[in-house]
């Protein structure tokens, strides 16, 4: 898979990734302790990278007769909508669950599918969404899972990637910001099921 490059943007101070201590209880028993969202990545510029990789997948696309685009449920929900409303091409949009994460702030490394894809990809061009690529564990396990299925081309992009995290051999196609080790929320992205709905891209820190 080719490599399309990524805007870097300036690293932030205090670069720990906090890990939650109850990271195995899930719902309610979840976050007390109180935090603080700082922006790391504004909406206006969010905006203007997707405009920019917008442009190149509809270049790499360009044959297309039908892209399909796979959003990764729910991180990606705001960026795939995003995404596809600056895609002069002809698309499908379906969605895919994977789940590796449960509601803590460290990923368990076992992926699982929650929610597979509605229609069938062999022989189409696929490209997935996924919010951010961290340990890559969950775009590693998907994009094989696709590759199965034997799709003419399957390529993928995330929004957000932390090279400094990474587990597995895994490179995105394309990539709009890399970040620090830092947990995020904002623009779809969530803390165990909060926060997905500001605007821009902040970081998390606790008081
Ligand atoms: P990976 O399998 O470790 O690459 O994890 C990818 C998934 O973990 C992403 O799709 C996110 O759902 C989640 N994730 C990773 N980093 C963060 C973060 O900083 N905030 C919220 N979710 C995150
Ligand atoms: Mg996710």
């Amino acid at each position: 898979m080719g490599w399309h490059g990524c805007a870097s943007i300036p690293a932030v101070s205090v670069a720990r990734h906090v890990v939650w201590i109850g990271a195995k209880i899930k719902g309610a028993d979840m976050p007390t302790r109180p935090y603080v969202i700082d922006e790391l990545i504004s909406a206006k510029a969010i905006a203007a990278r997707i405009e920019e990789l917008s442009r190149e997948i509809a270049e790499e696309f360009e044959s297309t007769d039908k892209l399909v685009v796979v959003g990764l449920l729910r991180g990606s929900f705001v960026f795939i909508a995003d995404l596809v409303r600056e895609l002069d091409l002809p698309i499908e949009v379906d969605f895919l669950e994977a789940s590796s994460y449960g509601d803590a702030m460290e990923s368990s490394r076992e992926v699982r599918i929650l929610k597979d894809l509605r229609g069938a990809i062999e022989g189409r061009d696929v490209l997935v969404v996924e919010d951010i690529v961290d340990t890559g564990h969950t775009l590693n396990h998907v994009t094989k899972l696709l590759q199965s299925r034997k799709p003419a081309r399957l390529k993928s992009i995330a929004l957000l990637d932390k090279p400094s995290r990474r587990e597995v051999d895994f490179r995105s196609d394309w990539v709009g910001f890399e970040i620090p080790d830092e947990f995020v929320v904002g623009y779809g992205i969530d803390f165990a099921q909060r926060n997905r709905n500001l605007p821009f891209i902040g970081k998390v820190r606790f008081t």
